[in-house]
């Protein structure tokens, strides 16, 4: 009857199944009993026996599945321990200015820049050459005025080495009416893109949408002018060969992004519809890269990675939502074993 400590069981699932077992991912199977915690003197082991029936059993799905990596603690600290060029596609939320003080805290927005650059230095970093980082942000509105720390944010970015290559718009199509003396409700969120190079990986097929049914009366009958290449009037240099999309029943998108809002039931004031991340991984990302969520929240961003077995890393500085995080993960898990 062979124990292992955890460490050494890290090691022993790594050799076996090929590809690196973290510790951690060793004390999530013994903590949520899928094998027995073992041992004297308090330190946890667990039994070789044991941990070779369990990755025996999902050994296909293991070498198949992609892996989820969930980090307790300020991402401006646990940024700094990733590797290099080693992420794909950032997607996150940070706190806004100010906001859900009550829940998660908030920066003032005159120092909002200050506070986000360490932390965008390090995204720099690990995010690789190819890879895009994809930036959800609203300003608040402070005495009577929108204020500028997300315009401002940009041009430091900049400087930091970031190109801003373009600013998705998330509409929010369930959003419900409001009265202010001085302005409407507001109903969409920046979604900026920042890369490193101005050459990235971008799967455009993967979000392509159906052309919709002004196509059938539109392009049953061309003109002479719709069969070649016409260019705008105004000057603006754009022009359209409309007999193109002829036979087509799908098209590209545009960069405004209609999505609804799903709070109601991740226990999370500020999560993430699915579909939001998910969008952005299918146009950035192929299976097996590696997705980063550095305020990850309840998670969504991890959940979407692992549904769509791409490798993904989390960092939340609350335990609750750690462990909220951890719950939504092993719930999609079970469903794969
Ligand atoms: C807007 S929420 C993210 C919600 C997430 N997109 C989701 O779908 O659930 C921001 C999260 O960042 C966390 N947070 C705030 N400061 C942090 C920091 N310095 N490092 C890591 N997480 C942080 C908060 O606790 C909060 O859960």
């Amino acid at each position: 009857m062979q124990l292992l400590s955890i460490l050494e069981a890290s090691k022993w699932a790594s050799n076996y199944i090929g590809k690196n077992v973290t510790t951690s991912s060793i004390a999530y199977l013994v903590q949520y009993g899928l094998i027995r915690k073992v041992g004297e003197n308090g330190s946890t082991q667990v039994l070789l026996s044991e941990l070779e029936d369990y990755y025996k059993k999902h050994l296909t799905t293991f070498r198949k599945q992609a892996q989820t990596e969930i980090y307790l603690g300020d991402c401006k600290d646990i940024l700094k321990t990733l590797p290099d060029n080693s992420v794909d596609l950032i997607v996150t939320s940070p706190p806004y200015a100010d906001q859900r003080k009550n829940t998660y805290g908030g920066i003032t927005p005159d120092k909002y820049v200050e506070w986000f650059l360490p932390i965008s230095k390090e995204l720099l970093r690990v995010l690789k050459p190819t890879g895009t980082f994809i930036l959800n942000i609203k300003e608040k509105v402070v005495n009577g005025e929108r204020s500028t720390y997300v315009m401002e944010l940009i041009l430091e970015m900049r400087k930091q080495g970031w190109l801003w290559t373009e600013e998705f718009i998330w509409h929010k199509k369930n959003c419900y009416p409001g009265k202010w003396s001085n302005r409407f409700r507001d109903a969409w969120e920046r979604l900026l893109q920042f890369n490193k190079d101005k050459k990235f990986n971008m799967y455009q097929d993967a979000v392509k949408v159906p052309i919709g049914n002004w196509a059938n009366g539109r392009l049953k009958n061309l003109s002479e002018t719709d069969k070649i290449r016409d260019n705008a009037k105004n000057g603006s240099g754009f022009g359209k060969n409309i007999s193109n999309w002829v036979g087509k029943a799908t098209v590209y998108p545009t960069n405004v992004v209609h999505l609804s809002t799903e709070c109601n039931n991740k226990n999370h004031s500020a999560a993430f519809p699915d579909s939001l991340p998910e969008w952005f991984i299918k146009l950035f990302t192929q299976e097996k890269d590696v997705v980063l969520d550095p305020f990850a929240g309840s998670g969504t961003t991890l959940k979407m990675s692992q549904r769509m077995n791409r490798n993904s890393i989390g960092i939340e500085i609350l335990p609750e939502y750690v462990e909220l995080i951890k719950s939504n993960i092993k719930e999609y898990e079970n469903q794969l074993l």
